[in-house]
C-alpha cells in the first residue's frame, strides 16, 4: 500500500490530470523534434503545471488524451503547446555591458565600414516579449551619425504568444523600471501608473516576426550582428553546433554574435574569435 502511494506520487498518477512516465517521455520528444528544447525531468512538474491549464482548456481527462491531439498532428495544439513550454524570462536592456559594447565599438566600426552603403541589419534571434529588440531600437536611435543610416531590426521568436505581446510596444512598470535614464525618453509614459509605451521611432526600427531557429530562414542576409542570448541554453550540442553554423553562413564577414552570460561556443565552433564576456566575431 504504502509502495503503491509513493509510486503513485512520484509518477504523477494521481494528481488531477494523470501523467504517467511515458506521457512525459513523449512530451520530451515532440519538444525535442520541434523545438530542439530539451525538457530535462527536473522540469517535470513545471511541464505538468502548464500543460494543466491546456488540459483544463480542452476538457480532457489525462495526458494519454493530451499526447494523442499532439501525435495527431493537430496544429492548433501544437503552437498551444510550444508556447507552453517556451521559457520567456527577459528584461530591457539585459547584461547591459552588451549595449554598450555595441554603442562603443560595434556600432563604431560598423559607421566607418559602411560608409557607402550605410545599412546595417540587426538581428535579435529568440527575442521573447520584446525588450531585447526595443533595447537595441533605442541604442541605435542615441547616437547621431546613424541619423540617416538604413537600420532595421529583425526580432523573432518561437513563442506565438511573445511576439504578440511585443508587437503592443507596451510594459508594465516595474518592466520599464529596467531602462537606463538617458534611453527613458524613447517612451511614453503615463502619468499615473508609469507603464510605459515604445516610441513610434524606436518600434518602426523593429519587425516582429514568428520563426524557429531550427527550420528554414526567410531571410538571406547579411546579418551585421546577431543577438541570441539565453535561447541555446535548452538546445544539446547537437542543435548548437548546427544552428552555430547557420549564424557563420547568414552573418557578414565582418558580422558580430552576441550570446547570453551561461553560453559559450566551446567544442560549438571554431568559426567565431572571442572578444571576451560573450560577445564573438566571425573569424576572418
Ligand atoms: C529566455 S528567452 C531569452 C530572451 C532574450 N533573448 C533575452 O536574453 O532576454 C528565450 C527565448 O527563446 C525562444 N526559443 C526557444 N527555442 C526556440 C526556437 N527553436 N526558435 C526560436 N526561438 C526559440 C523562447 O520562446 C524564448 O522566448
Amino acid at each position: 500500500m504504502t509502495t503503491s502511494i509513493q509510486n503513485c506520487s512520484r509518477d504523477m498518477e494521481c494528481r488531477e490530470f494523470p501523467m504517467s512516465q511515458r506521457n512525459f517521455r513523449q512530451l520530451q520528444k515532440v519538444a525535442y523534434d520541434l523545438t530542439g528544447i530539451n525538457l530535462s525531468d527536473q522540469k517535470r512538474n513545471m511541464i505538468y503545471g502548464r500543460l494543466s491549464r491546456r488540459m483544463r482548456a480542452l476538457q480532457l481527462d489525462d495526458f494519454d488524451q493530451y499526447c494523442a491531439l499532439l501525435t495527431q498532428n493537430d496544429s492548433q495544439e501544437i503552437g498551444e503547446f510550444i508556447n507552453a513550454i517556451t521559457t520567456n524570462l527577459t528584461a530591457f536592456f539585459r547584461e547591459n555591458h552588451h549595449f554598450e559594447y555595441l554603442r562603443d565599438h560595434i556600432f563604431p566600426e560598423l559607421i566607418r565600414l559602411k560608409q557607402r552603403e550605410r545599412r546595417i541589419r540587426i538581428w535579435s534571434a529568440g527575442c521573447s516579449t520584446g525588450e531585447e529588440p526595443y533595447s537595441l531600437a533605442m541604442v541605435v536611435k542615441s547616437i547621431p551619425a546613424l541619423r540617416f543610416w538604413d537600420v532595421k531590426i529583425l526580432a523573432t521568436d518561437l513563442d506565438s504568444a511573445v511576439v504578440e505581446k511585443a508587437k503592443t510596444g507596451e510594459y508594465s512598470a516595474d518592466r520599464c523600471a529596467d531602462i537606463p535614464p538617458q534611453y527613458r525618453k524613447f517612451m511614453e509614459w503615463d502619468a499615473h501608473s508609469e507603464c510605459g509605451v515604445v516610441c513610434d521611432a524606436v518600434r518602426e526600427l523593429v519587425t516582429f516576426k514568428q520563426l524557429n531557429l531550427l527550420q528554414p530562414w526567410p531571410m538571406k542576409g547579411p546579418m551585421d550582428v546577431i543577438f541570441c542570448r539565453n535561447v541555446v541554453i535548452y538546445f544539446d550540442m547537437q542543435t548548437q553546433v548546427k544552428l552555430f553554423a547557420r549564424y557563420t553562413n547568414i552573418l557578414d564577414t565582418s558580422g558580430y554574435l552576441i550570446i547570453g552570460h551561461s553560453e559559450n561556443l566551446h567544442e560549438i565552433s571554431e568559426r567565431f574569435e572571442s572578444l571576451g564576456r560573450t560577445i564573438y566575431r566571425r573569424a576572418r
